[in-house]
């Protein structure tokens, strides 16, 4: 196997030499049948490009498509199992066997996927070297996390792969159509839990054309449902079910019950149920029964994502495809974001580029483990700091974004501060209304035909526009834009009336309308040029 040199010291200008970089070496995967890649080409140009000397294993990346000579194109060298795992950053996707800890260096820092709650030895074994490693399954759920979420990213293409499975072993369209031989309804598909594989599937199903249901005991997930052209199921009308971790946590006995008798009204009606519920830290629960999939037409298909946790499907056998004897398919794969191996390896390679990123503050290849940054300090599951080596998982619980704010308060518990402003409402109401009927009684005809359709405008502006549906708010948007060029007109024709006053409010009315106006238009353009491809400012 050819082995490619790697750089060696840069020099500078003056003919200095310059340390050069870290060297992070890109470790091809033992686990059988896995074909994703921790590295794509693009992504280690870009590790290049932040001052890192890459090391990336011979053939790591056949199985994803990705060719030794496209990461030498790029500026790694091909090396060998050994060179790879000797670098000071190593980057994997699975965990590795204790073997493979053998060859890490001392004082290197290990990147991938770890189960730290779930493998204590692999903890323990970490722990028992001088090596600092890194989980990236335990990033936590915050927005600034979001880019190194490699769960959100595996569960997304998960997901779309799902229904991809589902289509494969189903007998029928799974679009509706009118045909010359007939007419064919659409498919019906059931979507279990509405996380990120949820949704996922939710819009996968759909754009195929299906009929998409989704049920999930958090409340707030039914606009996402609805926005990707689902109908949300609710089990029970009033819930709050999100933990602090922003995950679900486990249902009470009543919920349970209403949840059982929707399964079992859906499993009879549906063609495909895709179940995606997971409890983190518990298994899987169990959500369809035998008496459930028993009760399906034949041909229908059930994928069980949650195959690796227990699954949630009654009969699911793990990491295969059964059909029950009166027909109906089960599929457990656990392996549904490796079925896509290039895409799969794109996007984790870019979520560990951006953790690497962000522990390279300098962009000069060197590697800064932050304790001080949450991000950082939640994955790291073992540390080597001052010669010694620590466990640090579990780390300290994170608040996350996801988490919802508390309910509103009741009559009942509001605080007196906030019950002040509801005592005052009504004699400012009483007031405003006195002020009015005195403005009517003192002012002149015509001002009072004004102020009378004036105070309607308002009343009906408010209860229509209060009423305009989120999805409308942009044509709303239009039509307050055309209002805005009336109000334009008619305060321009009276700014030469020759009152002080009457100019001095047209002139407030032109300014006024015209922000309106033209940051309608600024706005819009900005909306647009997101969707521009050169990323300019030309739609
Ligand atoms: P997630 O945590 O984002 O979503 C799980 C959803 O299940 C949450 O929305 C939660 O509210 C919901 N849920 C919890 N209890 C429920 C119940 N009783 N009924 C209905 N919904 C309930 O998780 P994510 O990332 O979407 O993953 C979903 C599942 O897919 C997990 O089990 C994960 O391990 C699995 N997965 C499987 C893969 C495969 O190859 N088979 C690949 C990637 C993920």
């Amino acid at each position: 196997m050819p082995v490619v040199a790697e750089p060696g010291p840069v020099l500078t200008d003056d003919g200095g030499r310059v340390d050069p970089g870290a060297v992070v070496g890109v470790v091809g995967e033992s686990t059988p049948g896995e074909r994703r890649v921790a590295a794509t080409p693009d992504t280690v140009a870009q590790l290049v490009r932040l001052g890192y000397r890459v090391r990336v294993e011979a053939g790591a990346g056949t199985g994803a498509d990705f060719s030794d000579a496209a990461y030498a194109a790029a500026g790694a060298s091909v090396a060998s199992l050994t060179e790879a795992w000797s670098g000071d950053l190593v980057l994997k996707i699975n965990p590795p066997d204790l073997q493979e800890l053998d060859l890490l260096a001392a004082g290197a820092t290990l990147v991938s996927l770890l189960s730290p709650a779930l493998r204590p030895d692999l903890v323990e074994a970490l722990a028992a070297r001088p090596v600092t490693a890194l989980a990236m399954d335990a990033v936590p759920r915050i927005s600034r996390a979001q880019s190194l979420d490699v769960l959100s990213s595996m569960a997304n293409i998960a997901g779309y792969r799902a229904v991809i499975e589902a289509s494969h072993a189903f007998g029928h369209f799974f679009t509706g159509q009118i045909t010359a031989a007939g007419k064919v309804p659409p498919a019906k598909v059931l979507v279990v839990g509405a996380g990120v594989a949820g949704l996922a599937a939710i819009g996968t199903a759909g754009s195929l054309g299906a009929v998409v249901r989704a049920t999930d005991p958090r409340p707030e997930v039914a606009e996402q449902v609805r926005s990707l052209g689902g109908t949300y199921l609710a089990v029970a009308e009033e819930q709050d079910e999100v933990s602090s971790t922003g995950y679900a946590r486990e249902m009470g006995d009543d919920y349970q019950a209403r949840e059982r008798r929707l399964y079992a009204e859906q499993c009879a009606d549906v063609d495909i149920v895709i179940t995606t519920a997971l409890i983190p830290g518990r298994p899987a629960p169990r959500l369809v029964t035998a008496d459930m999939v028993a009760a399906m037409r034949p041909g229908s298909v059930i994928v069980d994502m949650a195959a690796a946790n227990g699954g949630n499907v009654e009969g699911t056998v793990t990491g295969e495809s059964v059909t029950t004897p009166h027909g109906v398919t089960i599929i457990g794969y656990t392996d549904l974001a490796g079925r896509l191996p290039a895409q799969a390896s794109q996007l984790f390679g870019t979520n560990l580029l951006n953790l690497v990123k962000l522990m390279t503050p300098e962009r000069d290849g060197r590697l800064v483990v932050d304790w001080d940054d949450v991000v950082l300090r939640s994955m790291t599951v073992v540390r080597h700091h001052d010669g010694v080596t620590e466990t640090t998982w579990p780390p300290p619980p994170v608040k996350v974004s996801a988490t919802p704010a508390p309910p509103a308060p009741t009559a009942t518990t509001q605080s007196a501060p906030d019950r002040a402003p509801s005592r005052l409402r009504r004699p400012m109401a009483v007031a405003g209304a006195i002020a009015l009927f005195a403005l009517a009684a003192l002012s002149p005809p015509p001002l009072l035909g004004h102020l009378t359709v004036f105070a309607l405008a308002v009343v009906v502006g408010y209860y229509v526009i209060g009423h305009v549906h989120h999805a409308l708010h942009t044509p709303l948007m239009s039509v307050t834009n055309a209002i805005s060029g009336i109000i334009v007109v008619g305060a321009v024709l009276q700014i030469g009336h020759g009152d002080v006053v009457v100019t001095v409010l047209a002139t407030a009315a032109v300014l006024l309308a015209s922000i309106n106006v033209f940051g309608g238009f600024a706005v819009t353009t900005r909306m647009l040029s997101m969707f521009s491809r050169s990323g300019g400012g030309s739609a």
